[in-house]
């Protein structure tokens, strides 16, 4: 018994801030945004616009889409890095904003990797016979953690939120493979909280948002091809047979050095970051939908998803559509 998709929502922010609005607000352009990363432009959540509200609609959606209602929800599982508050779990402010009266909700945090973590426990609890439906959620607003004063930073991220219905299958999620290391974890690191800490109360803001883009470049292109790998050996399957490979939408040149060292054509690898930017633990979510809205999957497809972050955390999943 396994877990699998049944149904699938996004929601964005109104707002679009394209690379020539950020040259405005730090030394930047549209030349170097788009040749080093691929964004033109991303969402950024406005008054009005947080985790919860964006994760509330992407769920509503994806109960839309799978032909099913917040009532029957056993189990949310919400993939942040943002939420509002330390508790309650945006995963507890969404089940009470869809009324998704008796299902158990809690927060996973692993950063970008943070939705196949989610992912891999609701498979965990529902092939053990648990829980029989779940909504995985990955809900983020970065742009509230990011230092707007650091251009290495503040053009990557962009807001929103992702959703998948989850029912208890004999055919979907085959395999997934996780993996961490805490050892790396101040490559990417954030500091910043919704409350003034100690120090803040004397004078000294807490540290928002910091990475050392180069060192998370070279562990995404290391371990990105290596994980996915190790999940499609594990299955015996060979990554010609996988129609898409849904990555994290971190970097376009990420995307195509995985590839390259796959050895699978580019074309496989959908992107939508160009216009999202990267939205941390909603990215897959997000593109899955946009994907499965464009009729672009196909009950039977095999699919790979594959995501890397804060932690490190890196993990990747294959499944039949
Ligand atoms: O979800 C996981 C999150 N993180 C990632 O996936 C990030 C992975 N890393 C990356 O995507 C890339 O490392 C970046 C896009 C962040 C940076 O690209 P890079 O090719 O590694 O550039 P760099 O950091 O080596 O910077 C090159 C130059 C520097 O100037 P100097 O020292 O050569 O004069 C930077 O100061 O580019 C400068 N720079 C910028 N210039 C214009 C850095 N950010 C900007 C900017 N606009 N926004």
């Amino acid at each position: 018994m396994t877990i699998r998709i049944s149904g699938t929502g996004s929601a964005l922010p109104k707002k679009i801030l394209t690379n020539d609005d950020l040259s405005k607000i730090v030394e930047t352009n549209d030349e170097w945004i788009s040749s080093r990363t691929g964004i033109r432009e991303r969402r950024i959540a406005g008054e009005g616009e947080s985790v919860v509200t964006m994760g509330s609609e992407a769920a509503r959606r994806a109960l839309e889409n799978a032909g099913a209602n917040a009532g029957e929800m056993d189990l949310i599982l919400v993939a942040t890095c943002s939420g509002e508050s330390y508790f309650p779990s945006t995963a507890c402010q969404i089940q009470a904003e869809i009324h998704a009266d008796h299902a158990v909700a809690f927060d996973i945090s692993a950063a970008c990797s943070g939705f196949l973590f989610a992912l891999h426990t609701a498979q965990a609890y529902l092939s053990m016979g648990v829980y029989k439906k779940a909504l995985v959620i990955g809900t983020e607003t970065l742009s509230r953690v990011v230092d707007w004063t650091d251009r290495g930073t503040c053009v990557l991220f962009g807001d929103g939120a992702g959703a998948c219905v989850v029912e208890a299958s004999e055919i979907g999620l085959m395999n997934v493979v996780q993996h961490s290391d805490g050892s790396q974890g101040e490559v990417l690191i954030s500091h910043a909280s919704t409350f003034p800490t100690p120090s803040e109360q004397q004078g000294h803001p807490a540290v928002p948002l910091q990475m050392d883009g180069q060192a998370v470049f070279k562990f995404a292109v290391k371990t990105v091809p290596q994980c996915i790998t190790e999940v499609l050996e594990q299955a015996g399957v060979h990554p010609e047979e996988i129609k898409y490979f849904v990555l994290h939408q971190a970097n376009k040149r990420i995307i195509q050095s995985v590839a390259k060292r796959l050895k699978v054509e580019e074309e496989k690898f959908p992107v939508n970051l160009d216009r999202r930017g990267n939205t941390s633990a909603a990215s897959i979510p997000i593109l899955l939908d946009e994907m499965n809205r464009d009729g672009m999957l196909t009950r039977g497809d095999l699919l790979v998803l594959s995501g890397f972050g804060a932690g490190l955390t890196w993990a990747a999943a294959l499944l039949t559509w």
